[in-house]
Protein backbone atom coordinates (compact mmCIF):
# COMPACT_ATOMS: atom_id res chain seq x y z
CA UNK A 1 0.00 0.00 0.00
CA UNK A 2 1.19 3.52 -0.41
CA UNK A 3 0.33 5.68 2.14
CA UNK A 4 1.01 9.93 2.06
CA UNK A 5 1.73 11.44 5.45
CA UNK A 6 1.01 15.08 5.94
CA UNK A 7 1.64 17.16 9.14
CA UNK A 8 3.10 19.45 10.25
CA UNK A 9 5.75 18.04 12.80
CA UNK A 10 8.32 15.48 12.14
CA UNK A 11 11.16 14.66 14.18
CA UNK A 12 14.35 15.06 13.56
CA UNK A 13 12.88 18.10 11.45
CA UNK A 14 10.43 19.80 13.47
CA UNK A 15 9.27 19.26 16.97
CA UNK A 16 7.07 21.16 19.65
CA UNK A 17 5.87 18.04 21.19
CA UNK A 18 4.66 14.49 20.87
CA UNK A 19 2.60 15.05 17.36
CA UNK A 20 6.63 15.21 15.53
CA UNK A 21 7.26 11.70 17.67
CA UNK A 22 4.44 10.02 16.06
CA UNK A 23 4.74 11.34 12.41
CA UNK A 24 8.60 10.34 12.80
CA UNK A 25 7.99 6.42 14.09
CA UNK A 26 4.77 5.64 12.77
CA UNK A 27 5.60 5.59 9.23
CA UNK A 28 9.10 3.69 9.92
CA UNK A 29 6.45 0.94 11.68
CA UNK A 30 4.50 0.91 7.97
CA UNK A 31 7.61 0.56 6.16
CA UNK A 32 8.72 -2.50 8.44
CA UNK A 33 5.43 -4.07 7.27
CA UNK A 34 6.14 -3.72 3.91
CA UNK A 35 4.32 -0.26 2.62
CA UNK A 36 5.62 2.59 0.59
CA UNK A 37 5.27 6.22 2.68
CA UNK A 38 5.82 8.98 2.08
CA UNK A 39 5.88 12.06 4.40
CA UNK A 40 5.17 15.73 3.34
CA UNK A 41 6.00 18.68 5.78
CA UNK A 42 6.39 22.79 5.61
CA UNK A 43 10.27 23.36 4.49
CA UNK A 44 10.18 25.74 7.89
CA UNK A 45 13.55 28.06 8.42
CA UNK A 46 14.28 25.13 10.90
CA UNK A 47 13.65 22.41 8.34
CA UNK A 48 16.32 24.28 5.68
CA UNK A 49 19.20 24.78 8.14
CA UNK A 50 18.61 20.87 9.11
CA UNK A 51 18.34 19.81 5.47
CA UNK A 52 20.28 22.85 3.17
CA UNK A 53 20.74 20.78 0.31
CA UNK A 54 17.68 19.35 -0.56
CA UNK A 55 17.26 19.28 -4.23
CA UNK A 56 13.92 20.47 -6.02
CA UNK A 57 12.06 17.69 -7.36
CA UNK A 58 8.93 19.98 -8.71
CA UNK A 59 10.07 23.38 -9.51
CA UNK A 60 7.00 25.29 -9.48
CA UNK A 61 2.97 24.21 -8.87
CA UNK A 62 0.99 27.10 -8.51
CA UNK A 63 -1.58 27.48 -5.60
CA UNK A 64 -4.08 30.16 -6.17
CA UNK A 65 -6.43 32.21 -3.56
CA UNK A 66 -8.86 34.56 -3.74
CA UNK A 67 -6.80 37.22 -5.64
CA UNK A 68 -3.41 36.35 -6.00
CA UNK A 69 -1.16 33.43 -6.54
CA UNK A 70 1.52 31.71 -4.45
CA UNK A 71 4.06 29.33 -6.42
CA UNK A 72 5.68 26.88 -4.56
CA UNK A 73 8.70 23.89 -4.99
CA UNK A 74 8.50 20.17 -3.63
CA UNK A 75 11.98 19.82 -2.15
CA UNK A 76 13.17 15.74 -2.00
CA UNK A 77 13.90 15.06 1.94
CA UNK A 78 15.87 11.60 1.19
CA UNK A 79 14.82 8.75 2.31
CA UNK A 80 15.40 7.35 6.34
CA UNK A 81 14.44 3.89 7.19
CA UNK A 82 13.31 3.39 4.18
CA UNK A 83 10.33 6.50 4.58
CA UNK A 84 10.39 8.97 1.94
CA UNK A 85 10.32 12.92 3.27
CA UNK A 86 8.86 15.83 1.08
CA UNK A 87 9.25 19.64 1.55
CA UNK A 88 6.77 22.01 0.96
CA UNK A 89 9.08 25.29 0.25
CA UNK A 90 7.07 28.51 -0.13
CA UNK A 91 9.19 30.98 1.70
CA UNK A 92 6.60 33.96 1.91
CA UNK A 93 4.76 31.75 4.40
CA UNK A 94 7.38 28.82 6.08
CA UNK A 95 11.02 30.83 6.10
CA UNK A 96 10.01 31.90 9.54
CA UNK A 97 11.34 31.71 13.31
CA UNK A 98 9.06 29.32 14.53
CA UNK A 99 6.15 27.14 13.32
CA UNK A 100 2.94 28.64 14.18
CA UNK A 101 3.58 31.88 16.28
CA UNK A 102 5.44 34.55 18.00
CA UNK A 103 6.09 34.89 21.35
CA UNK A 104 2.76 37.85 20.90
CA UNK A 105 0.48 35.20 19.32
CA UNK A 106 -0.27 33.28 16.94
CA UNK A 107 1.06 34.16 13.03
CA UNK A 108 -2.14 36.00 11.35
CA UNK A 109 -1.68 34.36 8.05
CA UNK A 110 -2.12 30.50 9.74
CA UNK A 111 -5.10 29.40 7.73
CA UNK A 112 -3.55 30.32 4.39
CA UNK A 113 0.32 29.06 5.58
CA UNK A 114 -1.48 25.65 6.46
CA UNK A 115 -4.46 26.16 3.82
CA UNK A 116 -1.57 26.04 1.08
CA UNK A 117 0.36 23.31 2.54
CA UNK A 118 -2.58 21.19 2.34
CA UNK A 119 -3.34 22.02 -1.30
CA UNK A 120 0.18 21.78 -2.21
CA UNK A 121 0.26 18.00 -0.89
CA UNK A 122 -2.72 17.19 -3.00
CA UNK A 123 -0.77 18.60 -6.37
CA UNK A 124 2.27 17.35 -5.43
CA UNK A 125 1.04 13.78 -5.04
CA UNK A 126 -0.55 14.40 -9.11
CA UNK A 127 2.97 14.59 -10.25
CA UNK A 128 5.10 12.32 -7.88
CA UNK A 129 2.20 9.74 -7.88
CA UNK A 130 -1.12 9.21 -6.56
CA UNK A 131 -1.37 7.22 -3.21
CA UNK A 132 -3.74 4.68 -1.78
CA UNK A 133 -4.44 6.20 1.30
CA UNK A 134 -4.04 9.86 2.72
CA UNK A 135 -2.91 9.90 6.29
CA UNK A 136 -3.16 13.49 7.79
CA UNK A 137 -2.69 14.68 10.87
CA UNK A 138 -4.30 17.36 13.29
CA UNK A 139 -5.65 21.15 12.32
CA UNK A 140 -2.88 21.93 10.17
CA UNK A 141 -3.31 19.20 7.49
CA UNK A 142 -6.79 18.47 8.15
CA UNK A 143 -8.13 20.94 5.25
CA UNK A 144 -6.62 18.08 2.55
CA UNK A 145 -9.57 15.67 3.46
CA UNK A 146 -12.13 19.15 3.02
CA UNK A 147 -10.50 19.62 -0.68
CA UNK A 148 -10.16 16.27 -2.01
CA UNK A 149 -13.97 16.33 -1.57
CA UNK A 150 -14.58 20.00 -2.50
CA UNK A 151 -16.52 20.54 -5.87
CA UNK A 152 -14.21 23.23 -6.89
CA UNK A 153 -11.12 20.93 -6.77
CA UNK A 154 -12.65 17.71 -7.30
CA UNK A 155 -10.51 15.57 -9.11
CA UNK A 156 -11.28 11.82 -10.53
CA UNK A 157 -8.00 10.82 -9.98
CA UNK A 158 -8.61 11.07 -5.67
CA UNK A 159 -11.92 9.79 -6.04
CA UNK A 160 -11.03 6.32 -4.61
CA UNK A 161 -8.11 7.59 -1.96
CA UNK A 162 -9.71 8.07 1.59
CA UNK A 163 -7.98 10.18 4.33
CA UNK A 164 -7.78 9.25 7.62
CA UNK A 165 -7.98 12.38 10.00
CA UNK A 166 -5.43 11.78 13.32
CA UNK A 167 -6.89 14.00 15.91
CA UNK A 168 -3.75 14.40 18.34
CA UNK A 169 -5.38 17.12 20.30
CA UNK A 170 -8.59 18.33 20.12
CA UNK A 171 -8.10 21.49 21.91
CA UNK A 172 -6.15 22.92 18.85
CA UNK A 173 -8.71 23.31 15.48
CA UNK A 174 -7.58 26.26 13.30
CA UNK A 175 -10.52 28.73 14.18
CA UNK A 176 -10.54 31.53 11.25
CA UNK A 177 -12.81 34.18 10.25
CA UNK A 178 -15.66 34.00 7.90
CA UNK A 179 -14.02 35.45 5.20
CA UNK A 180 -11.02 33.02 5.13
CA UNK A 181 -13.70 30.59 3.02
CA UNK A 182 -13.74 32.56 -0.46
CA UNK A 183 -9.91 33.33 0.40
CA UNK A 184 -9.17 29.47 0.21
CA UNK A 185 -11.29 29.43 -2.30
CA UNK A 186 -13.79 26.88 -0.75
CA UNK A 187 -17.55 27.48 -1.80
CA UNK A 188 -19.28 29.07 0.30
CA UNK A 189 -22.08 26.28 1.13
CA UNK A 190 -19.35 24.15 2.77
CA UNK A 191 -19.31 27.29 5.26
CA UNK A 192 -22.16 25.81 7.73
CA UNK A 193 -22.68 24.20 10.91
CA UNK A 194 -22.80 21.05 9.52
CA UNK A 195 -19.51 21.43 7.46
CA UNK A 196 -16.74 23.84 8.22
CA UNK A 197 -18.60 26.54 9.96
CA UNK A 198 -18.08 26.49 13.70
CA UNK A 199 -20.21 29.31 15.63
CA UNK A 200 -19.31 31.82 12.65
CA UNK A 201 -15.89 30.92 12.54
CA UNK A 202 -13.96 28.45 9.60
CA UNK A 203 -12.81 25.78 11.72
CA UNK A 204 -9.86 23.56 9.90
CA UNK A 205 -10.37 20.83 12.47
CA UNK A 206 -14.13 20.23 11.72
CA UNK A 207 -13.53 20.27 8.38
CA UNK A 208 -11.13 17.30 8.69
CA UNK A 209 -13.81 15.48 10.73
CA UNK A 210 -16.85 15.83 8.99
CA UNK A 211 -14.74 14.78 5.28
CA UNK A 212 -12.34 12.27 6.68
CA UNK A 213 -12.94 8.57 5.51
CA UNK A 214 -11.98 7.83 9.38
CA UNK A 215 -10.98 9.69 12.03
CA UNK A 216 -8.50 8.08 14.70
CA UNK A 217 -7.32 9.76 17.66
CA UNK A 218 -4.32 8.93 19.91
CA UNK A 219 -5.71 6.55 23.07
CA UNK A 220 -9.08 4.64 23.12
CA UNK A 221 -10.14 6.97 26.28
CA UNK A 222 -9.65 9.96 24.71
CA UNK A 223 -11.41 8.50 21.60
CA UNK A 224 -14.49 8.43 24.30
CA UNK A 225 -13.86 11.36 25.87
CA UNK A 226 -13.73 13.81 22.99
CA UNK A 227 -17.88 12.74 22.43
CA UNK A 228 -18.66 14.82 25.70
CA UNK A 229 -18.88 18.15 25.96
CA UNK A 230 -15.89 18.13 28.79
CA UNK A 231 -13.37 17.24 26.38
CA UNK A 232 -14.49 17.75 22.87
CA UNK A 233 -13.68 21.55 23.03
CA UNK A 234 -17.45 22.18 21.00
CA UNK A 235 -16.44 19.42 18.58
CA UNK A 236 -18.41 16.87 20.46
CA UNK A 237 -21.50 17.16 18.32
CA UNK A 238 -19.87 16.64 15.16
CA UNK A 239 -17.71 13.70 16.56
CA UNK A 240 -20.74 11.73 18.33
CA UNK A 241 -21.92 11.88 14.48
CA UNK A 242 -18.57 10.27 13.31
CA UNK A 243 -18.35 7.68 15.96
CA UNK A 244 -18.87 4.97 13.86
CA UNK A 245 -15.94 5.82 11.93
CA UNK A 246 -13.48 7.35 15.31
CA UNK A 247 -11.28 4.83 16.38
CA UNK A 248 -8.51 5.14 19.48
CA UNK A 249 -5.14 3.97 18.60
CA UNK A 250 -2.60 3.79 21.32
CA UNK A 251 0.15 5.84 20.16
CA UNK A 252 3.77 3.78 20.35
CA UNK A 253 7.23 4.97 21.17
CA UNK A 254 10.64 4.71 19.10
CA UNK A 255 12.79 2.75 21.25
CA UNK A 256 15.38 3.46 18.64
CA UNK A 257 15.27 7.15 20.56
CA UNK A 258 14.11 6.14 24.09
CA UNK A 259 15.88 3.52 25.24
CA UNK A 260 18.11 3.75 28.72
CA UNK A 261 19.90 0.45 27.24
CA UNK A 262 21.40 2.59 24.55
CA UNK A 263 20.04 6.05 24.65
CA UNK A 264 23.69 7.96 23.87
CA UNK A 265 22.60 11.28 25.63
CA UNK A 266 22.02 9.71 28.89
CA UNK A 267 25.07 9.06 31.58
CA UNK A 268 25.54 5.84 31.96
CA UNK A 269 23.04 2.45 30.22
CA UNK A 270 21.30 0.25 32.33
CA UNK A 271 18.55 -2.09 32.11
CA UNK A 272 16.02 -4.38 34.18
CA UNK A 273 18.34 -6.76 34.95
CA UNK A 274 20.80 -4.20 36.02
CA UNK A 275 19.91 -0.80 37.40
CA UNK A 276 23.28 0.48 38.56
CA UNK A 277 23.70 3.23 35.74
CA UNK A 278 20.36 5.03 37.03
CA UNK A 279 22.41 6.03 39.63
CA UNK A 280 24.78 7.61 37.66
CA UNK A 281 22.12 9.09 35.57
CA UNK A 282 20.59 10.86 38.85
CA UNK A 283 23.68 12.32 39.75
CA UNK A 284 24.43 13.98 36.17
CA UNK A 285 20.74 14.86 36.47
CA UNK A 286 21.03 16.61 39.43
CA UNK A 287 25.02 18.12 38.57
CA UNK A 288 22.51 19.28 35.18
CA UNK A 289 20.17 21.08 37.46
CA UNK A 290 22.64 22.57 40.10
CA UNK A 291 21.61 20.51 42.99
CA UNK A 292 23.64 19.59 45.50
CA UNK A 293 23.77 17.13 48.39
CA UNK A 294 20.45 15.71 47.23
CA UNK A 295 20.03 12.59 49.74
CA UNK A 296 19.45 9.37 48.12
CA UNK A 297 16.42 9.03 50.31
CA UNK A 298 15.11 12.44 48.35
CA UNK A 299 12.77 11.59 45.37
CA UNK A 300 13.81 13.05 42.45
CA UNK A 301 10.68 14.21 40.59
CA UNK A 302 10.66 15.16 37.04
CA UNK A 303 8.86 17.04 34.53
CA UNK A 304 9.47 17.55 30.98
CA UNK A 305 6.26 19.87 28.93
CA UNK A 306 5.34 21.99 27.27
CA UNK A 307 3.71 24.64 29.49
CA UNK A 308 0.20 24.83 28.98
CA UNK A 309 -3.07 25.01 30.41
CA UNK A 310 -3.62 21.44 29.29
CA UNK A 311 -0.82 20.25 31.08
CA UNK A 312 -2.15 21.29 34.58
CA UNK A 313 0.78 23.69 35.98
CA UNK A 314 -1.89 24.98 38.34
CA UNK A 315 -2.84 21.80 40.42
CA UNK A 316 1.37 21.95 41.12
CA UNK A 317 1.04 25.79 42.07
CA UNK A 318 -2.11 25.14 44.22
CA UNK A 319 0.26 22.36 46.10
CA UNK A 320 3.26 24.18 45.85
CA UNK A 321 3.97 25.00 49.64
CA UNK A 322 2.71 21.25 50.64
CA UNK A 323 4.29 19.45 48.09
CA UNK A 324 7.84 21.17 49.13
CA UNK A 325 7.66 20.10 52.46
CA UNK A 326 8.23 16.94 51.56
CA UNK A 327 11.27 14.57 50.94
CA UNK A 328 11.72 15.76 47.15
CA UNK A 329 13.79 17.58 44.54
CA UNK A 330 11.78 18.77 41.48
CA UNK A 331 13.20 19.51 38.10
CA UNK A 332 11.36 20.62 35.84
CA UNK A 333 11.98 21.49 31.69
CA UNK A 334 9.86 23.22 29.27
CA UNK A 335 8.25 26.09 27.28
CA UNK A 336 5.44 27.59 25.82
CA UNK A 337 3.10 29.77 27.29
CA UNK A 338 4.19 32.92 29.33
CA UNK A 339 1.77 32.56 31.97
CA UNK A 340 3.52 29.28 32.94
CA UNK A 341 7.30 29.90 32.59
CA UNK A 342 6.57 32.65 35.14
CA UNK A 343 4.14 30.88 37.69
CA UNK A 344 7.22 27.83 37.42
CA UNK A 345 10.27 30.33 37.19
CA UNK A 346 8.59 31.89 40.26
CA UNK A 347 7.88 28.69 42.47
CA UNK A 348 11.51 28.01 41.31
CA UNK A 349 13.00 31.13 42.83
CA UNK A 350 10.82 30.60 46.45
CA UNK A 351 11.77 27.19 46.89
CA UNK A 352 15.27 26.90 45.41
CA UNK A 353 16.42 23.70 47.62
CA UNK A 354 13.74 22.01 46.62
CA UNK A 355 13.45 23.18 42.74
CA UNK A 356 14.47 24.03 39.33
CA UNK A 357 13.41 25.23 36.36
CA UNK A 358 14.53 24.90 32.76
CA UNK A 359 12.75 27.62 29.97
CA UNK A 360 13.99 26.07 26.83
CA UNK A 361 13.38 23.31 24.64
CA UNK A 362 16.29 20.95 25.16
CA UNK A 363 16.35 17.49 23.73
CA UNK A 364 19.79 16.26 25.65
CA UNK A 365 18.05 17.27 29.17
CA UNK A 366 14.19 15.78 28.12
CA UNK A 367 16.40 12.39 27.79
CA UNK A 368 18.43 12.88 31.16
CA UNK A 369 15.27 13.64 33.46
CA UNK A 370 13.66 10.83 31.79
CA UNK A 371 17.08 8.56 32.95
CA UNK A 372 17.60 10.82 36.29
CA UNK A 373 14.36 10.86 37.93
CA UNK A 374 12.87 8.84 40.46
CA UNK A 375 9.15 9.54 39.61
CA UNK A 376 7.99 11.67 36.53
CA UNK A 377 4.55 14.03 37.13
CA UNK A 378 2.30 14.28 34.57
CA UNK A 379 -1.13 15.92 36.35
CA UNK A 380 -2.60 16.94 32.69
CA UNK A 381 -6.19 17.95 32.64
CA UNK A 382 -6.82 16.50 29.19
CA UNK A 383 -3.90 14.16 27.77
CA UNK A 384 -4.58 12.48 24.61
CA UNK A 385 -2.28 10.06 24.56
CA UNK A 386 1.09 11.27 26.28
CA UNK A 387 4.53 9.81 25.48
CA UNK A 388 6.66 11.14 28.01
CA UNK A 389 4.86 8.73 30.90
CA UNK A 390 5.43 6.12 28.33
CA UNK A 391 9.17 7.01 28.06
CA UNK A 392 9.55 7.02 31.40
CA UNK A 393 8.06 3.41 32.40
CA UNK A 394 10.84 2.42 30.13
CA UNK A 395 13.51 4.56 31.74
CA UNK A 396 12.36 3.18 35.41
CA UNK A 397 11.03 7.06 36.35
CA UNK A 398 7.66 5.60 38.24
CA UNK A 399 4.97 7.77 36.74
CA UNK A 400 2.28 9.80 38.70
CA UNK A 401 -0.49 11.37 36.76
CA UNK A 402 -4.07 11.72 36.26
CA UNK A 403 -6.33 9.72 34.91
CA UNK A 404 -7.33 11.34 31.65
CA UNK A 405 -6.40 9.75 28.19
CA UNK A 406 -3.91 7.76 27.61
CA UNK A 407 -2.16 8.34 31.13
CA UNK A 408 -5.39 6.23 32.22
CA UNK A 409 -4.88 3.58 29.51
CA UNK A 410 -0.89 3.53 29.79
CA UNK A 411 -0.69 3.74 33.54
CA UNK A 412 -1.94 1.57 36.49
CA UNK A 413 -2.11 2.08 40.29
CA UNK A 414 -2.69 -0.81 42.18
CA UNK A 415 -2.85 -0.55 45.91
CA UNK A 416 -0.43 -3.44 46.94
CA UNK A 417 2.14 -1.79 44.63
CA UNK A 418 1.74 -4.50 41.71
CA UNK A 419 0.82 -1.82 39.22
CA UNK A 420 3.51 0.82 37.04
CA UNK A 421 2.78 4.10 38.35
CA UNK A 422 0.03 6.27 40.67
CA UNK A 423 -2.94 8.06 39.19
CA UNK A 424 -5.12 10.39 40.50
CA UNK A 425 -8.97 11.64 39.69
CA UNK A 426 -11.05 14.98 39.69
CA UNK A 427 -9.71 17.77 39.13
CA UNK A 428 -7.97 18.72 42.53
CA UNK A 429 -4.64 19.71 43.57
CA UNK A 430 -5.55 17.51 46.79
CA UNK A 431 -5.86 14.85 44.69
CA UNK A 432 -2.80 15.11 43.31
CA UNK A 433 -0.64 15.75 46.14
CA UNK A 434 -2.28 12.30 47.85
CA UNK A 435 -1.15 10.69 44.59
CA UNK A 436 2.55 12.21 44.84
CA UNK A 437 2.53 11.50 48.61
CA UNK A 438 1.22 7.70 47.75
CA UNK A 439 4.48 7.41 45.37
CA UNK A 440 6.50 8.77 48.06
CA UNK A 441 5.72 6.28 50.23
CA UNK A 442 6.48 3.75 47.95
CA UNK A 443 9.58 4.85 47.14
CA UNK A 444 10.57 4.54 50.61
CA UNK A 445 9.85 0.76 50.14
CA UNK A 446 12.97 -0.02 48.32
CA UNK A 447 11.96 -4.17 47.30
CA UNK A 448 8.33 -2.67 45.92
CA UNK A 449 10.09 0.46 44.56
CA UNK A 450 12.19 -1.74 42.42
CA UNK A 451 9.46 -4.20 41.37
CA UNK A 452 7.28 -1.46 40.00
CA UNK A 453 10.41 0.38 38.53
CA UNK A 454 11.30 -3.07 36.51
CA UNK A 455 7.56 -3.53 35.40
CA UNK A 456 7.64 -0.48 33.79
CA UNK A 457 10.66 -1.17 32.02
CA UNK A 458 9.36 -4.78 30.75
CA UNK A 459 6.54 -3.13 28.81
CA UNK A 460 6.53 -3.16 25.52
CA UNK A 461 4.81 0.28 23.62
CA UNK A 462 6.47 -0.49 20.49
CA UNK A 463 4.69 0.62 17.33
CA UNK A 464 4.63 -2.81 15.76
CA UNK A 465 1.00 -2.73 16.96
CA UNK A 466 -0.30 -0.24 16.52
CA UNK A 467 0.80 0.63 12.59
CA UNK A 468 -0.95 -2.97 12.33
CA UNK A 469 -4.02 -1.20 13.56
CA UNK A 470 -3.48 2.11 11.49
CA UNK A 471 -3.29 -0.96 8.41
CA UNK A 472 -6.75 -1.90 9.58
CA UNK A 473 -7.74 1.30 8.76
CA UNK A 474 -6.42 2.35 6.03
CA UNK A 475 -8.26 -1.17 4.05
CA UNK A 476 -11.24 -0.63 5.50
CA UNK A 477 -11.19 2.85 4.10
CA UNK A 478 -9.66 2.08 1.29
CA UNK A 479 -13.14 -0.69 0.61
CA UNK A 480 -15.40 1.28 1.52
CA UNK A 481 -14.40 3.94 -1.17
CA UNK A 482 -14.21 1.33 -4.07
P1 LIG B 1 2.48 16.92 23.89
O1 LIG B 1 2.55 16.41 22.50
O2 LIG B 1 1.10 17.27 24.33
O3 LIG B 1 3.42 18.04 24.13
P2 LIG B 1 3.60 14.31 24.63
O4 LIG B 1 3.87 13.71 25.97
O5 LIG B 1 2.87 13.49 23.66
O6 LIG B 1 2.92 15.72 24.88
O7 LIG B 1 4.98 14.62 23.89
C1 LIG B 1 5.87 15.58 24.30
C2 LIG B 1 7.18 15.38 23.54
O8 LIG B 1 7.86 16.61 23.47
C3 LIG B 1 8.12 14.42 24.22
O9 LIG B 1 8.95 13.79 23.27
C4 LIG B 1 8.93 15.36 25.11
O10 LIG B 1 10.17 14.83 25.47
C5 LIG B 1 9.07 16.55 24.21
N1 LIG B 1 9.23 17.82 24.90
C6 LIG B 1 8.26 18.60 25.43
N2 LIG B 1 8.79 19.72 25.96
C7 LIG B 1 10.12 19.64 25.75
C8 LIG B 1 11.22 20.50 26.09
N3 LIG B 1 11.05 21.65 26.72
N4 LIG B 1 12.46 20.10 25.71
C9 LIG B 1 12.64 18.92 25.06
N5 LIG B 1 11.65 18.08 24.73
C10 LIG B 1 10.41 18.43 25.07
C1 LIG C 1 -0.60 15.74 21.26
C2 LIG C 1 -1.12 15.37 22.63
C3 LIG C 1 -0.35 14.25 23.30
C4 LIG C 1 -0.03 13.15 22.32
C5 LIG C 1 0.68 13.72 21.11
C6 LIG C 1 1.04 12.66 20.08
O1 LIG C 1 0.32 16.76 21.27
O2 LIG C 1 -1.21 16.49 23.48
O3 LIG C 1 -1.10 13.73 24.37
O4 LIG C 1 0.79 12.18 22.93
O5 LIG C 1 -0.13 14.65 20.48
O6 LIG C 1 -0.08 11.97 19.61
Amino acid sequence: MHIVFAASECTPWAKTGGLADVVGALPQALVRLGHKVDVFLPFYRQVAKLAPHAGVLVPSITIPFEYYNRFIRVLDGGKTEGVQYYFIDCPELFDRESFYATPSGDYPDNAERFGLFSRAVIEATKILGVPDVFHVHDWQASMIAVYLRSTYFFDPVFRKVPTILTIHNAGYQGWFPPQTTPHLLLPWDMFTMDKLEQYDNLNFLKGGIVYADAITTVSPTYAQEIQTAEFGSGLEDTLRRRSGDLVGILNGVDYEQWDPATDPLIADHYTPEDLAGKKECRRDLLHAFGFDGVHDDTAVIGIVSRFATQKGFDFIAQAAEDLMKENVALVALGTGEAYYEHLLTELAERYPQKMRVRVAYNNVLAHKIEAGADIFLMPSRYEPCGLNQIYSLKYGTVPVVRATGGLQDTIDEQADGSGNGFKFGGYSAWAMLDAIRRALKAFQDKPTWTAMMQRGMRQDFSWDGPAKEYVKVYERTIMNRS
